[in-house]
């Protein structure tokens, strides 16, 4: 799929932009703190996920302005579809998004239907930081390709929440042990049912990583990549998160209730597990290098946009923000080249990116969040 049109104004300090991005390569240029990361964000939200920068919803109009309005037009294998995505103060929560013409409940609605995947320079660090980091990845991804994963994932934190808050009660006498039953119920099935998709995800992307890294290591690393579950030993049978088991999920919850209670907080859960990377059969995790940690991260993301082809058909956009200048020149290339059949956005400050001269695209100058110029 590709943007045939975006119009974005008053979002953040964007004005009039009033575009219609190449099917193929697209830059954006400018110098720092013109609005080229918020371009990006603007075709992001788009795909119905909350900003990568974490925006908070006022923050996302202009502060001198009333409302942000997005638009973008998107050609797929069928039919041009188009995205409305409004936002006025003073009831910033409420976003007024619309799929060709039809009001849509909530932004998420949008999962699904306009894909991109987007390479940002946190991204570099998916391999080597934080746990939280990879969960949050495997869970956009399962959600870009399940629309319903989403809304579990998110009913998930919320009685985690409280099932954290009642194991302090407990642990302060104020509330009883039996209380914990409700949560564990819902728990159990939520978790198991997460475990399951994310298990099932990481097979998918396990299978593409796999030939990328072998790609980019020329041939001599092997890359394997598992799920890691503080719950299940072993997913690999696993065909139905019902039944025995979401009953194994909430064994396991009440195998640690005690350990629970005294931490605090819940020990065993989606929300601990991992996704874990093996070269040559070592544990990424403590034997990598900065090199290998930063290969795998590009790989992951790009597994992710193969997986989305194959899923849908439709290759998704691809947003790479000042990415390519944190990269060494041999992976600048290999990016590239995985990526040539699919609408790319890039942005940077100066125009010497390693793009083949022959290759057709747009390049697009910003400054003060207008488009001041544009070439080819
Ligand atoms: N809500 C907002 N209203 C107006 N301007 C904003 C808002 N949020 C951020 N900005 C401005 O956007 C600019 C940063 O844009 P950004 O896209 O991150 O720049 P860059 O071109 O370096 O990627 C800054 O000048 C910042 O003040
Ligand atoms: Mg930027």
């Amino acid at each position: 799929m590709y943007i045939t049109k975006l119009c974005v104004n008053g979002f953040k300090n964007l004005k009039d932009i009033n575009i219609s991005p190449h099917p193929k390569l697209n830059i954006f240029c400018g110098k720092n703190a013109q609005g080229k990361t918020n371009l990006i964000e603007s075709i992001w939200i788009c795909s119905g996920v909350k900003s990568f920068r974490n925006t908070k919803d006022k923050g996302m109009i202009d502060i001198n302005g009333e409302v942000s309005n997005i638009e973008l037009s998107f050609q797929d294998d069928n039919r041009e579809q188009i995205i409305k995505y409004n936002m006025a103060r003073p009831n910033v929560k409420e976003k007024n998004v619309f799929l060709n013409g039809v009001k849509l409940k909530a932004p998420s609605n949008l999962f699904g239907n306009f894909n991109c995947v987007i390479f940002t320079p946190e991204d570099l660090d998916l391999s080597k930081g934080s746990p939280d980091n990879r969960r949050k990845f495997i869970d956009l991804s399962v959600s870009q390709i399940k629309n319903s994963y989403n809304s579990v994932a998110v009913k998930y934190e919320n009685i985690l929440e409280q099932r954290n808050a009642l194991l302090k009660n407990i642990n302060q006498g104020k509330s009883s042990k039996e209380d914990i039953e409700v949560w564990d119920m819902q728990l159990a099935s939520m978790g198991a049912y997460i475990s399951l998709l994310r298990y099932n995800y990481t097979k998918k992307l396990n299978s593409f990583a796999k030939r990328l890294y072998n790609e980019i290591s020329k041939g001599k690393e092997n890359l394997e990549l598992k799920y890691y579950s503080t719950v299940f030993p072993d997913l690999e049978d696993k065909k139905d998160y019902r039944g025995e088991m979401t009953e194994e999920y909430l064994n396991c919850l009440k195998k640690s209730f005690n350990d629970d209670i005294r931490a605090g907080f819940t020990t065993k859960g989606v929300h601990r597990d991992d996704l874990n990377g093996y070269i040559n059969d070592l544990p990424v995790r403590d034997f990598a290098s900065q090199g290998q940690h930063r290969s795998l991260a590009l790989i992951l993301k790009l597994a992710q946009a193969y997986i989305l082809k194959e899923e849908n058909n439709e290759a998704p956009c691809i947003l790479l923000d000042d990415v390519l200048s944190e990269l060494d020149v041999s992976r600048q290339k290999f990016v590239i080249s995985k990526i040539d059949n699919m609408q790319v956005f890039i942005t940077c400050c100066d125009k010497n990116i390693p793009f083949d001269k022959k290759s057709s695209g747009k390049l697009f100058f910003i400054e003060g969040g207008k488009i001041v110029k544009k070439n080819r």
